[in-house]
């Protein structure tokens, strides 16, 4: 019995390690989002989003809370566009980094990273509307600092009672 409930707890653990490697692929809604999240953003969020103590916020939560409304899908946009700069809290821990802009990829990479971020990582309902290019490309037609992004976002907090 023991050894079985090792044996298990050592497959989860490899597969947690390794997301996609062992887990069946169809299970992921955004494959192409999620290879441009461990290629761009993994390496501060962490491969799951779980984020890191102080440098960079867990993606888990909030952006299921996000997608749900117009400001929200707005501030998605904004925020892999142009960054964000400045104090943050996510669930009551402080985050205060600088996060670059992601200008310089497609509209459509930045709609899938941004759909494998709301859905796969997120989990937000099922029947949420996802962001398309054209969500990201209204995004770019209005240049933002890091600064306006996160002041945005201090506007979608209050609104969404987070
Ligand atoms: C250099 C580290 C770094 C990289 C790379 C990075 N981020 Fe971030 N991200 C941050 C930091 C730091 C914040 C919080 C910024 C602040 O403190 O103002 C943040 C904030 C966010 C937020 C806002 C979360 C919220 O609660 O509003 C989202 C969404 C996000 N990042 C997604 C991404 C995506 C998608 C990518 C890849 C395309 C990415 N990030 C790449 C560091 C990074």
């Amino acid at each position: 019995m023991k050894a079985q409930r090792a044996a298990w707890l050592l497959c989860w653990t490899v597969a947690g390690a390794a997301p996609g490697a062992f887990a069946d692929e169809t299970a992921v809604r955004y494959p192409d989002g999620a290879a441009t999240f461990q290629a761009n953003c993994a390496v501060c969020h962490g491969h799951e989003g779980r984020g890191q103590p102080s440098l960079a916020p867990p993606l888990t939560a909030y952006p299921a809370h996000y997608i749900a409304a117009a400001a929200g899908r707005r501030q998605l946009a904004m925020t892999v566009l142009y960054g964000m700069f400045g104090d943050i809290a996510v669930d009551q821990q402080h985050y205060n980094f600088k996060m670059p802009g992601f200008v310089r990829l497609g509209d459509d990479a930045l709609a899938g990273v941004l759909n494998y971020v709301v859905f796969d990582l997120a989990h937000a309902p099922a029947d949420a509307k996802p962001l398309n290019a054209a969500d990201v490309a209204a995004a770019r037609e209005e240049p933002a600092t890091g600064e306006a992004v996160r002041q945005h976002r201090a506007a979608l907090i209050g609104a969404l009672g987070l």
